[in-house]
């Protein structure tokens, strides 16, 4: 009898929590669609436990269904089958291709009901998105790998029609700073795609190591693939040691980049490659050194500081020359050997040849520009970078594909056929676009995802910060430009201190969720507080995939300012609502018994540390922050 009890109790307790699950749930798509009806009262469709994927006559869709299915077997542990047809079975899942104009190219309509699910589109890349939200509606363990014990899989009855806002949604990923192996890259385009972004740029060379397999430039991967190995902040490592071997790197070779282009494009993710010339280059150099204009040894930087940044508006310089010379005609030949097998290897239109941050300190000096200023009439070393801009759109359009730079190049006068990639800013954009040039934005203010996503106290250190919120408020199109020019966006992810795949992960979501919902859903749309919500949600996902993320919008924005001579008031806000901040100023760790933060402190005259945390409901949330007094002293500008 008392087991009959006990079982009665688990039982009930399992469907509990099963309710509970249901109930707590709400839709919470990223980004959001064009158009969602709720249709609470026509009852969920539950999966049933042999799924019937019902696919058009199209290898595409086919393909698309079987990664479906490949996603939702383990969770469930269900059958799937994919049929030919295309009219529906009782509870099956019926993907549609139709000649419908009224669908954009990437869009799709979605109709769940209780008795089936019918996805529509005109195109397979608009299955593809469907299938996205239709996995976003799933409950959140969907996006585990092993199998969970849930009773029942169900998805709320919604017709949904959506459409992108851009057509170019990217993320780049500077694979030089620190190598990641195909395996890694396609676990990131597994990542990306479930927000639909369809673009991967890939920073495939810089000064600390070149990645791609040139066949008829050998050194470029024998030598400039391999550093010395440090590990520390960026910057500030050590150079290479006298005999020192070169362990740290590696590179994709053709056959890599082939499997890596065809996966990515039955994902519908374009890769488009970035050879960055003519600076950041020293792993070109050290590999091939008369490329220089610069005779002496060159080596493959570990993250050592070859260059210097002093701030206060004056241009940065370079203690060795990492560039490419524009007046050494075998830079050119070297360019034609490397886009010749550059452009064979993408089939994406456009390459992508950096030109950004070019130190032009040993230009100066060099008798070659000197000569070729004078040869080709250049009046400055602006006008030198856009020479070399210019051989170089020639060559990648030689080889049928368009050029795209950072926007460096329009210093000294744009490329003919040159797209811009704007990152100093909109302001490159906007000039470019006003030229009739076409445009990619990307600003650091808004896209640069390798920057902190919180306060220093508690964020691996970079030397700036973008928060979720301010990533949120990123509009690509600016007004009084032609909106066809600006083909989209991109949030971009430089390595330099991302030595791994999980802080990989961890930089790029949340902030990758809002970049993804403003390059896909319409401005009118954009609310930051359903956002954090529906983030929210979406960290239960990561959670269950496994996927590493910055919980950064729990803890605290900390404002020290100086009140009369000595003293530091410490303002704290929080970026989404209903947190509680507690604090300490006596050394020990705060928790919810502690003070609440209600209005600016004034830090107790002999303080040491200032300790924080949030919780939420009685629970902590955020992470257990320590500042010292002396640094609130330095960033309230008391000396
Ligand atoms: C860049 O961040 N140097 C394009």
């Amino acid at each position: 009898m008392k087991k009959v009890l006990l079982l009665a109790v688990l039982i009930a307790l399992f469907i509990d929590s099963n309710a509970q699950r249901r109930a707590t749930r709400r839709i919470a798509l990223i980004p959001q669609p064009v158009s969602i009806v709720e249709n609470n009262k026509a009852g969920n469709f539950i999966l049933p436990s042999t799924i019937n994927i019902i696919v058009p006559n199209n290898e595409e869709v086919k393909k698309i269904a079987s990664l479906f299915a490949a996603q939702i077997t383990p969770p469930t542990g269900y059958k799937t089958t994919i049929k030919a047809g295309n009219s529906p079975l009782p509870k099956s899942i019926l993907f549609l291709l139709t000649t419908d104009k009224t669908i954009a190219d990437e869009g799709y309509k979605l109709k769940v009901t209780s008795a089936g699910i019918t996805l529509t589109a005109r195109k397979p890349a608009g299955i593809f998105y469907g299938v996205q939200t239709l996995l976003q509606l799933l409950p959140s363990g969907i996006t585990s790998t092993t199998e969970l014990d849930y009773d029942e899989w169900d998805i709320p009855a919604v017709t949904i029609e959506d459409q992108p806002r851009f057509g170019w949604r990217g993320l780049m990923l500077d694979v030089s700073r620190h190598f990641f192996t195909v395996a890694q890259v396609k676990d990131y385009i597994d990542q990306m795609v479930k927000y639909k972004f369809n673009l991967l740029h890939l920073g495939l060379t810089n000064d600390q190591g070149w990645r791609i397999q040139i066949k008829s430039l050998p050194k470029l991967t024998e030598v400039g693939a391999w550093r010395v190995e440090r590990t520390g902040t960026f910057g500030n490592l050590s150079k290479p040691q006298p005999g020192e071997p070169a362990t740290y790197g590696g590179f994709y070779t053709h056959e890599d980049i082939k499997e890596l282009v065809k996966y990515a494009a039955d994902r519908f993710v374009n890769i488009l490659p970035e050879i960055d010339v003519p600076g950041h280059s020293l792993a070109a150099i050290a590999s091939y050194p008369e490329l220089s204009c610069t005779p002496g040894e060159y080596y493959v930087s570990p993250g050592d500081r070859f260059m210097v940044w002093p701030g206060g508006g004056q241009h940065f310089y370079g203690l060795l020359d990492n560039t490419i010379c524009p007046a050494n005609e075998k830079a050119y030949e070297f360019l034609d050997k490397v886009f010749t097998e550059v452009a064979q290897l993408f089939p994406f239109g456009y390459i992508h040849m950096g030109g950004d941050e070019t130190a032009r300190n040993f230009w100066e000096k060099s008798e070659q520009i000197k000569a070729l200023m004078k040869k080709e009439n250049l009046k400055d070393l602006d006008e030198v970078q856009s020479y070399f801009v210019k051989r170089v759109e020639k060559i990648i359009n030689s080889k049928g594909k368009k050029m795209i730079g950072w926007d460096e190049i329009l210093d000294g006068g744009l490329a003919p056929n040159a797209a811009v990639m704007s990152w100093r800013g909109m302001k490159g954009g906007i000039e470019a676009a006003k030229q009739g040039h076409e445009v990619v934005m990307s600003p650091t203010d808004f896209a640069y995802i390798d920057y902190m996503q919180g306060d220093a106290a508690i964020e691996p250190p970079v030397y700036s910060t973008l928060r979720l919120k301010k990533a949120y408020q990123f509009e690509p199109l600016p007004e009084g430009v032609d909106a066809k020019l600006i083909k989209g966006g991109q949030a971009n992810l430089w390595t330099e201190q991302v030595y791994n795949t999980r802080h990989m992960q961890y930089m790029t979501w949340p902030r990758a969720f809002a970049i993804a919902e403003v390059l896909w859903s319409s401005k009118e749309k954009r609310n930051w507080e359903y956002f954090s919500k529906r983030v929210e949600n979406h960290f239960k996902r990561l959670d269950m995939a496994g996927v590493k993320y910055a919980p950064s919008i729990y803890d605290p924005i900390i404002t020290a300012t100086k009140k009369d001579t000595a003293s530091v008031v410490v303002k704290l806000e929080t970026e989404i609502e209903g947190l509680d901040i507690h604090y300490s100023f006596d050394n020990s760790f705060p928790d919810n018994f502690y003070p609440v933060y209600k209005e600016p402190l004034t830090v107790p005259r002999d303080a040491a540390t200032m300790k924080l945390i949030t919780y939420r409901n009685n629970e902590p949330i955020g992470r257990m922050m320590v500042l010292t007094i002396a640094e609130l002293r330095k960033r309230a500008g008391i000396k």
